[in-house]
C-alpha cells in the first residue's frame, strides 16, 4: 500500500504565486508516489469572518484552481472539510490532549489575533484542526511552504502525546518543504510573507490576475538602491525575484547565476513577468475549461469525500476506542 499524503488550503482570498510554489506545485509533482488527499479548508477560513457568498464561492474557486494546477482527480482525491463531519470530531478529542501552553505559542495565532477585536476560540484551536486533518487520514507525508512549519510540528507533537497516553494510533507525519519556493516575499514588501489577506495592490501576484497586471506588478516590485544584481550581496527584494523565477522555471543555481550575475534590475523584473506569465496563461485556461463545465466540480468534490469518508471514520472510531469513549458494537 502507498503511503498517504494530505494538505490543505484556505478558500479565503486570492490564492497567489506563494500558494502555488510553496503548495500546490509540489503536491501536483508527488501526488502519484503516494495516495493523495486535497482538502479545501472551509472550516478553518470561518475562524476569521467570512462573508457567506463570497467563501461559497471561493471553496469552488479554490477546487478549480486545484485541478488547473494539475492535480488529477482520478488519482488524487479534492475534498472539502466540511463535508466530512469526522474532521470536527477528531479535532475536539484532540483538543483535550493538547495543552493550552502549546497552541498560546503559535506565531500565526499571535499574527491573526492581533488584526481581530474579537478573536473567537476556533482561531486559538486552529491548529489542533489541522492536526486534526492530518491525523485523521495517518498521513505520512505533508507538502506546505515555510509558513506551516510550526503547525506541522504542533501536529506531530500532538500525536507523539497522544500515541503516548494512549498506545499506538497515529503516523507521527513528516513535513515537506519545496527546496525553493517555500517562502515567496510580499512584491511590495520583501521583508513580509506574500500573503491571500494582505490588502495592497502591488503585494501578491493572484493566480488569476490577468497578464497586464501581473507585469505591472512584477515592474513596480521593490527592489533596493543597487542598480544591478551582485550574487554576493542580494537584497530582499532582489532575491524574492529571483527565487520566484527559480521556481517556476526549474533551473539549477549556476545556470540562475551565470544567467542574472549583472543584470540590471528593469531586465531582471521584465524575466520574472514573463516566466510567470508564462506559467500562469495555460494555467487559467485550465481553470476557465474547468469551471465553465456545469456540475463538473461538484462531482469531483463528491466523489472526493466519499471516498476518504471511509478512513475518517475509521481513524475516529479507533481514537475512541482507545479513549474509553462508547462505540456501539
Ligand atoms: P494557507 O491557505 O494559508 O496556504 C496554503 C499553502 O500555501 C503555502 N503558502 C506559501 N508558500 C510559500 N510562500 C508563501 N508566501 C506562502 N503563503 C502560503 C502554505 O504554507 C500552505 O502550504 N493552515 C493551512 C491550511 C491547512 C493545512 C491543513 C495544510 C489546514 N489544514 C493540513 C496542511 C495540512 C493554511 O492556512 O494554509
Amino acid at each position: 500500500m502507498k503511503a498517504r499524503v494530505f494538505s490543505g488550503v484556505q478558500p479565503s482570498g486570492n490564492l497567489h504565486i506563494g500558494n502555488y510554489l510553496g503548495a500546490l506545485k509540489n503536491w501536483v509533482i508527488i501526488q502519484h508516489d503516494y495516495e493523495s488527499i486535497y482538502c479545501i479548508v472551509d472550516m478553518h477560513a470561518v475562524t476569521v469572518y467570512q462573508q457567506p457568498e463570497e467563501l461559497r464561492s471561493k471553496i469552488l474557486e479554490t477546487a478549480a484552481l486545484f485541478l488547473a494546477s494539475g492535480i488529477d482527480p482520478k488519482h488524487s482525491a479534492v475534498m472539502v472539510q466540511s463535508s466530512v463531519p469526522a474532521h470536527a470530531e477528531l479535532a475536539w478529542l484532540l483538543t483535550c490532549v493538547t495543552p493550552m501552553g502549546w497552541l498560546s505559542r503559535m506565531t500565526q495565532f499571535k499574527a491573526k489575533a492581533e488584526k481581530q477585536e474579537t478573536v473567537g476560540d476556533g482561531l486559538f484551536q486552529y491548529p489542533v484542526l489541522m492536526a486534526a486533518d492530518i491525523l485523521l487520514y495517518q498521513a505520512a507525508i505533508v507538502p506546505v511552504g515555510d509558513d506551516q512549519a510550526q503547525h506541522l510540528e504542533l501536529t506531530r507533537d500532538v500525536a507523539q502525546r497522544f500515541n503516548s497516553l494512549y498506545g499506538d494510533t497515529f503516523v507521527v507525519p513528516e513535513t515537506k518543504l519545496p527546496t525553493v519556493g517555500a517562502r515567496v516575499m510580499g512584491l511590495d514588501d520583501p521583508l513580509k510573507k506574500m500573503s491571500k489577506s494582505e490588502p495592497g495592490a502591488g503585494h501578491a501576484v493572484a493566480l488569476l490576475d490577468p497578464p497586464g497586471v501581473i507585469r505591472k506588478k512584477i515592474l513596480r516590485a521593490t527592489t533596493d538602491s543597487q542598480p544591478a544584481v551582485d550574487y554576493s550581496a542580494l537584497g530582499p527584494g532582489v532575491e524574492n525575484l529571483l527565487n520566484i523565477f527559480q521556481a517556476f522555471s526549474g533551473w539549477a543555481d549556476g545556470q540562475m547565476q551565470s544567467h542574472f550575475s549583472g543584470m540590471r534590475y528593469g531586465d531582471l523584473k521584465k524575466q520574472v513577468a514573463e516566466m510567470v506569465i508564462s506559467h500562469l496563461e495555460p494555467f487559467q485556461k485550465r481553470y476557465h475549461e474547468i469551471v465553465s463545465e456545469p456540475g463538473y466540480l461538484d462531482g469531483v468534490l463528491r466523489d472526493g469525500a466519499a471516498r476518504v469518508s471511509p478512513i475518517a471514520n475509521s481513524t475516529v472510531e479507533l481514537v475512541k476506542r482507545r479513549m474509553g469513549l462508547y462505540v456501539p458494537s
